[in-house]
């Protein structure tokens, strides 16, 4: 199950996991592109289901509750997540605070619930598998609810792994840095196609390529790329107010 799979990360893994043979449930609010990728993934001999919902809407997303039930699910991409774009905390529409702590923590803690619930009963191997962000080790200004929400993500991911680390279920978390996507783009205020190629920029493909590859190789915690490990270091290590500035001059 992969939420957000109507359009960039999300829909590498999507292709990139069928071509594994795996069957696929794909969620989104866009029903036009959904159909679009299942019709395209059917050609690889998949089974695939979509459900276009609107993730931030509790009653919308009961009926996934269900679908653990009544499914063999294996693995859980929690990767839907919302950005917005770069402003202060007061000036966010008060909207988008709500769905963006909804989206980017109420959810992914409500679905790694449900799913821990189906693979107790399961005796082989399961997964989780949560798209974080480098944002989530330093909450910079102009984007600060974002990179809390995704340190939420971060520390619920690394603790939960550690709860299952002697179970069939491996959960781990993603840190990529920039990847060309549109959520990107949205944040950056240009069009998609306009996003050159840059080495702080990882391509889509690449990106879900090395996450699943390091999933796969049983990694908890996940750094996509040599910048974005590069980056994450500095984050680390140098202060606050210095990256904020670094962010700012390279927009
Ligand atoms: N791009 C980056 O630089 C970057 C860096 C670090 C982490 N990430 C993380 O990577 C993940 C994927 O983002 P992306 O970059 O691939 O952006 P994207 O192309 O904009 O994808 C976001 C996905 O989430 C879905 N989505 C958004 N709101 C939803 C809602 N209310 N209900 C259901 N689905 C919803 C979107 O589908 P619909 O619009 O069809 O609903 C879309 O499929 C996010 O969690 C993001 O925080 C991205």
């Amino acid at each position: 199950m992969i939420t957000g799979a109507s359009s960039g990360i999300g829909k590498a893994f999507a292709f990139q996991l069928a071509a594994l043979k795996m069957n696929l449930i794909l969620i989104a609010r866009r029903t036009k592109q959904l159909e679009e990728i299942s019709e395209a993934l059917r050609k690889q001999a998949v089974t695939v289901e979509i459900l276009s919902i609107d993730l931030t809407q509790h009653v919308q997303r009961r009926q996934l509750v269900d679908i653990f039930k009544n499914k063999d699910v294996t693995l859980l991409i929690n990767n839907a997540g919302f950005g917005g774009k770069d402003e202060k905390y007061s000036s966010m529409q008060f909207n988008d605070i709500q769905n963006m702590l909804e989206l980017n923590i109420v959810v992914p803690a409500e679905l790694s619930y449900h799913a821990l619930q189906s693979f107790k009963i399961k005796d082989f191997p399961c997964g989780i598998l949560n798209i974080s962000s480098l944002a989530a080790f330093k909450a910079l200004p102009n984007s600060i609810l974002y990179g809390s929400t995704k340190s939420f993500l971060k520390e619920f991911s690394l603790g939960l792994s550690e709860e299952y680390k002697t179970s069939n279920v491996q959960i781990s978390v993603a840190c990529p840095g920039n990847v060309k996507t549109e959520m990107f783009a949205m944040e950056l205020g240009v069009e998609l196609e306009k996003i050159k190629p840059s080495i702080f920029v990882l391509e889509v493909d690449e990106c879900a390529k090395l996450i699943l590859k390091a999933f796969f190789s049983g990694k908890k915690f996940i750094i996509p790329g040599f910048t974005s490990k590069m980056l994450y270091l500095l984050i680390n290590f140098l202060p606050r107010a210095f990256i904020s500035q670094l962010e700012q001059s390279s927009k």
